[in-house]
């Protein structure tokens, strides 16, 4: 007799590119969990009939993407804090047939620049390009490295004095502020680019001597070097990384509150790059 399969999807639009069933594939496969994770694309405005749909058909877990990371929040009968804080859920568990909220991007990030690259972070000026969901979730989870400041430079300026009004309370001994690309000129120790700008080759506007001696962490992925990474290559950066180990810690966070195991990641990030 064949083992039932516990079951789990992406919920995205578009969805057809997404890694995550590769990825979580192979931390089943690791952790020798009897699952399938499958890839659904749902219609934009049809995201709840969708996902109550897969829960009451069995479904046990939901990874969300664009654009439903706050119709999830919505959706949750329960939130963490980390994705009440973030306002926005990637990550959907049926626990006691309750639906919890949950966001695992913020925690990604830190996992892959701490654990994995290594890179400082405690005492160090950060600077941040975007004011959008996608720096919203990160933000939490940077001050608590306790940094000694974090600068947010973005397009539209008060979108970036926004996230600073809304995140002050959080930043403890960490100087929190935002600043105009145009009048950044000031050495930061790492620089994470959180604009979707670089995937269509934009890059903010900036003096590039910024990058002298920088980490620099994109949060986009793509086949060859983004085009912000590119840039502080160019301008003499002391390392550089994209975010597909973000991506991978991320899922791996949404494995581990599934499944309870923490899957190992070094191995499917280079997997998942192999096959870029
Ligand atoms: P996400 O949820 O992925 O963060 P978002 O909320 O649409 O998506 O935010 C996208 C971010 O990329 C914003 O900070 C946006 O700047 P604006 O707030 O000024 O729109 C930034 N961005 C997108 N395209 C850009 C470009 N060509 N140059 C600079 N910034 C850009």
């Amino acid at each position: 007799m064949t083992k039932l399969k516990a079951r789990y999807a992406v919920f995205g639009n578009p969805v057809e590119h997404s890694k995550s069933p590769d990825i979580h594939q192979q931390f089943a496969e690791q952790t020798q969990q009897a699952m399938c994770y499958e890839k659904k694309l749902v219609p934009v405005d049809a995201f709840d009939t969708a996902a109550q749909a897969f829960f009451d058909d069995g479904g046990l877990g939901l990874n969300i993407t664009v654009p439903f990371k706050l119709a999830a929040y919505h959706f949750a009968a329960q939130l963490t804090e980390r994705a009440k804080t973030a306002g926005a859920v990637n990550t959907l568990i049926k626990k006691d047939d309750i639906i919890i909220g949950d966001n695992t991007d913020g925690c990604g990030l830190l996992r892959d620049i701490r654990d994995n690259l290594q890179w400082p972070l405690a005492q160090q000026n950060i600077l941040i390009f975007g004011a959008g969901g996608a720096v919203r979730g990160i933000l939490a989870p940077l001050l608590a490295a306790k940094p000694q400041s974090i600068t947010i430079a973005n397009r539209t300026p008060e979108k970036a004095q926004a996230l600073v009004t809304q995140f002050q309370s959080l930043a403890n001994s960490t100087a929190l502020s935002s600043l105009a690309y145009a009048a950044l000129n000031e050495q930061y120790e790492l620089i994470i680019n959180g604009t979707s700008a670089s995937l269509v080759g934009q890059l903010p506007a900036v003096n590039a001597l910024i990058y002298q001696q920088a980490y620099c962490y994109d949060m986009m992925y793509s086949k060859g070097e983004t085009a912000f990474l590119q840039q502080a290559n160019e301008h003499g950066a002391q390392a550089t990384a994209d975010g597909l180990g973000m991506l991978v810690e991320q899922a791996a966070e949404s494995f581990y509150q599934w499944r309870q195991l923490r899957p190992v990641t070094e191995s499917v990030v280079s997997s998942i790059r192999d096959a870029m």
